[in-house]
């Protein structure tokens, strides 16, 4: 096959000195590059470069009214690209590096594009030691939105951005191993300083959480559903997202008749290990061994990817019951990644 007619698939590259390098020189020349984070991996570019930014809108597939989260090494660049207040600072201090997106008035260095237009900016300093690096070496804020074609399912391995990127203008993909979080950042909006703080997008940092720090309570907007194509708080709202191309069907409880009631060619995803794991053949998976919620998030997306591409007719989920800590989260990419066209 001739070498213009080949598939371009994206290379991984581990995270050795030399590579950090080469992928911080990519940066600064306007280049995509898929990095990893504790959250989901993310399809970075120089947030000061509407060029470099462009490049990831069109990768993804991703509507420019959607604005992306400015990830910096350190608390220390915060004022390059936002302007914070006390609470900011506080919450800042307490949960940086860390599953936290605070939403801030924007500086004028921050491009339109990153933005969407708004006067805020979103802006996290994440926790995976390999991301601040590459951020350090490419000497600018990287913006980076989660690394999947618009509205699929988040990836959490760097296998995951390269198959789901194949044909775009990614070139390389930096292997920071497995995310440990696994679900997204929880975004906060602390953009009027009168006000009270609001949950744009629950996530890996529980807001009970940022409530104890701030000792004031934050809105939860509800669970705001947004049509597509309008623009949204955060899309995090849109109705659809982090759906699998495979039908998802949610219920509180998958117990043993269920399964045994399913079609044949129907899978079932259950919140924890089943005790007669035998009797179910191939088509039971499980998030967890005894249900608990870090490992859930944890396996959550890689899990529906893989159920996904499995050929299955339907997939069969259980929810988390409650909706503090990290059930939120779950519950929240649950809902929405079931939500139909
Ligand atoms: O964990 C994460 O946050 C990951 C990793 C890569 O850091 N990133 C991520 O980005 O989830 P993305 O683009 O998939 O989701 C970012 C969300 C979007 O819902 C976007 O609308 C919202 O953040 N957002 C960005 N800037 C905003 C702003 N100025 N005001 C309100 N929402 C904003
Ligand atoms: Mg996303």
């Amino acid at each position: 096959m001739p070498a213009s007619h080949r598939i371009r698939r994206p290379r991984i590259y581990r995270p050795t000195a030399t590579n950090l390098a080469r992928l911080a020189a990519a940066l600064r020349r306007g280049a995509i590059v898929g990095v990893p984070s504790e959250t989901v991996y993310g399809l970075a570019a120089d947030a000061l470069s509407p060029e470099a930014c462009a490049r990831i809108f069109e990768a993804k597939g991703r509507p420019t009214t959607d604005p992306l989260i400015v990830h910096i090494a350190s608390a220390s660049d915060l004022d390059r690209v936002a302007i914070a207040d006390e609470r900011a600072w506080r919450l800042a201090r307490a949960c940086w590096p860390g599953p936290l997106t605070l939403v801030l008035p924007k500086r004028p260095a921050v491009p339109d594009l990153v933005t969407a237009g708004k006067n805020t900016v979103a802006v996290r300093v994440p926790a995976h030691l390999q991301f601040r690096r590459l951020i350090r070496l490419s000497g600018r804020p990287l913006a980076a939105p989660s690394a999947n074609p618009f509205g699929y399912i988040s990836p959490t391995t760097a296998a995951h951005v390269r198959d789901s990127l194949v044909g775009t203008s990614l070139k390389a993909v930096l292997d920071g191993g497995e995310c440990a979080v696994g679900v997204e950042s929880t975004i906060v909006d602390l953009s009027r300083p009168q006000g009270r703080p609001r949950l744009l997008r629950p996530g890996g940092l529980p807001v009970e959480e940022i409530e104890r720090i701030l000792r004031e309570p934050v809105s939860r907007p509800g669970n705001v559903r947004v049509a597509a194509g309008t623009a949204a708080p955060a899309p995090g709202m849109l109705a659809r997202h982090y759906s699998p191309r495979t039908p998802l069907k949610l219920y509180s409880r998958i117990d043993a008749a269920t399964i045994a009631a399913l079609p044949s060619g129907d899978a079932a995803l259950l919140l924890r290990r089943p005790r007669d794991v035998k009797e179910f053949a191939g088509r039971v998976r499980w998030l967890s061994e005894s249900g608990q919620l870090k490992a859930i998030a944890r396996n959550l997306f890689a899990m529906l990817r893989a159920l996904d591409t499995a050929g299955w007719r339907c997939i069969h989920a259980e929810m988390p019951s409650g909706s503090d800590g990290l059930a939120l989260a779950i519950r929240d990419r649950l809902t929405r990644a079931a939500a139909r066209r």
